[in-house]
């Protein structure tokens, strides 16, 4: 099973500093904030993690590969730690795909058909960290109860955020699962069916792949990861886990990526 990381955006909201640099590259703690997200997806039921790039980002794919001097030279010196650091994460298993042009969060996920073929996949969003590597495997144990339905991952927002976000209609089947009826993106308050909104995970059916080869420009002209969701409740169940805010560390803005830094190195040094 592979895990789909989107990593083709220009990471407007951190310029000047994503200028020369991804966004996806900078530090969070004491590694770049993707090298969580891949970690994630390792840590769960993937056994490849594809990373959908674009071009002008090779630094991301440098970070992934081996560096047999480095690790070399660190061992020379007796740093085997720092070596060690170095050698895990130009072990992991990860690919690469390339979006060659910004047309959305679908379009992005479409890049990878080859990839996942007639299997389930994994999207994670890499704008939030979920450290604990908790979420996917709890998604995962949803669809195993649900005859492999797909699944996602939704938290409760405020009603000044849900234009913000993918949200869900539909009707609770257990105390954090709800069966999805439809999905619309970004919906204005007045037309948001609950205040449920996806997260930025997902655990799919290989029918997303096929659907999103259908889907036509939606909201802001992109082409939407959500309206394939939607379109694939006409044919098959979709369940929503309902996730814990707190347990997703969110990297999006400049803030909360300074929050999310504090947070995590006062966790890991308590
Ligand atoms: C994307 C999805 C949206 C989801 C959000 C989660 O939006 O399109 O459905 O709720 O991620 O972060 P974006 O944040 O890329 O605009």
């Amino acid at each position: 099973m592979k895990a789909l990381i989107p990593a083709a955006g220009l990471g407007t909201r951190f310029l000047p500093a994503t200028k020369s640099q991804p966004k996806e590259m900078l530090l969070v703690v004491d590694r770049p904030a993707i090298q969580y997200v891949v970690e994630e997806g390792l840590a769960s039921a993937a056994d490849e993690v594809v990373i959908i790039n674009s071009r002008e980002k090779k630094s991301i794919e440098d970070h992934f590969s081996p560096d047999p001097a480095l690790v070399a030279l660190l061992r020379e010196r007796g740093k085997d730690a720092y070596a060690d650091a170095v050698e895990k994460v130009g072990g992991y298993n990860v690919s690469y795909v390339y979006q060659e042009e910004a047309l959305g969060l679908g379009h992005a996920v479409r890049c990878a058909a080859e990839k996942t073929g007639d299997e389930p996949f994994y999207v994670l969003l890499g704008d939030v960290l979920v450290p604990d590597n908790k979420m996917l495997p709890a998604m995962q144990a949803v669809s195993d109860a649900h005859g492999g339905a797909s699944v996602i991952a939704v938290m409760p927002v405020p009603d000044d955020q849900v234009s913000r976000f993918g949200v869900i209609a539909g009707q609770a089947v257990a105390a954090d699962v709800w069966k999805v009826d439809s999905l619309v993106e970004k919906p204005a308050l007045e037309d948001a069916p609950s205040n449920l909104a996806v997260f930025g995970r997902y655990l799919l059916s290989p029918r997303v792949m096929e659907l999103l080869a259908d889907v036509e420009p939606g909201v802001g002209g992109e082409i939407q990861l959500t309206d394939a969701l939607d379109a694939v409740l006409r044919e098959e169940e979709m369940y929503a886990l309902i996730v814990d805010p707190a347990d997703g560390f969110d990297t999006g803005t400049v803030e909360s990526w300074l929050e999310t830094n504090n947070e995590l190195y006062r966790r890991a040094h308590a």
